[in-house]
């Protein structure tokens, strides 16, 4: 199928599952490229809050980081969360909010977390119409969560940037990955304590010209 067109105005970090590190990663793109951030759709807000970890690692002020559409209490998918507290998603509401930056948005969970009773994640993507990165982990069972999201974005025409894969380093599955996957795989290594100093030499290798060259961000800037 033929990719859709992309907005130069921004990338859609999505995961191969929840906590596989799309903020970190999130987080290292909005330090390398100077852009803001936006978490459309928050659940789990009684634990945590993707934006204040954002502001937290990269240090950015308020202004770069954009409200969520729907911030939702409980720790749960989204269309679930938001049914709790008598909330319903609607695909339409979503708009890319206005900026001179690059905006780096941050999917809930992965590609097909349902929003309501009829879309899911891949729909808000569909209709934000942005470049995607996949967050994906290194261990054993990434080639088949990786290999199942890419397949489900491009049936979609989506257009995949990149995966990151973010963990301890695992060669094998790397290879494996830009192989099947016909894509560009990244990797973030695992730091043992995320504070300080550690982010800085993350964002330091986002920041590098190879892993910025390799992910076309330049060409997408540029578009
Ligand atoms: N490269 C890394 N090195 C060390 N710790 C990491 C790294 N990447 C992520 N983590 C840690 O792993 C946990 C999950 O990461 P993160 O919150 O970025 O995942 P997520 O995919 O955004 O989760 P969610 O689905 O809740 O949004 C966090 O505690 C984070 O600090
Ligand atoms: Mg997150």
């Amino acid at each position: 199928m033929e990719e859709l067109m992309c907005s130069p105005h921004g990338l859609f970090v999505t995961g191969t599952d929840t906590n596989v590190g799309k903020t970190v990663v999130a987080a290292c793109l909005v330090q390398a490229f100077a852009a803001d951030y936006w978490k459309p759709v928050q659940s789990g807000l009684t634990l945590s809050d993707d934006s204040a970890r954002v502001m937290q690692l990269t240090g950015v002020s308020t202004d770069r980081v954009h409200h969520s559409l729907y911030g939702l209490q409980a720790p749960l998918a989204p269309h679930e969360a938001a049914h709790r507290e008598g909330i319903q998603i609607v695909l339409n509401h979503f708009r890319l909010p206005r900026s001179e930056r690059l905006i780096v948005v941050e999917g809930a969970g992965g590609v097909l977390v349902p929003l309501n009773e009829k879309h899911f994640m891949i729909d808000l993507m569909e209709r934000l119409s942005l470049p995607i990165i996949i967050v994906a982990r290194s261990s054993l069972g990434t080639i088949n969560h990786t290999l199942l999201s890419l397949s489900v974005l491009r049936n979609r025409g989506l257009t995949v940037s990149a995966v990151i894969m973010n963990g301890p380093p695992n060669p094998a599955n790397r290879i494996a990955l830009e192989k099947y996957g016909r894509v560009t795989v990244n990797v973030l290594p695992w730091v043992c304590n995320l504070d300080a100093k550690s982010i800085k030499i993350l964002m330091n290798i986002v920041n590098s010209t190879a892993f910025v060259d390799s992910i076309n961000l330049h060409r997408i800037i540029s578009t």
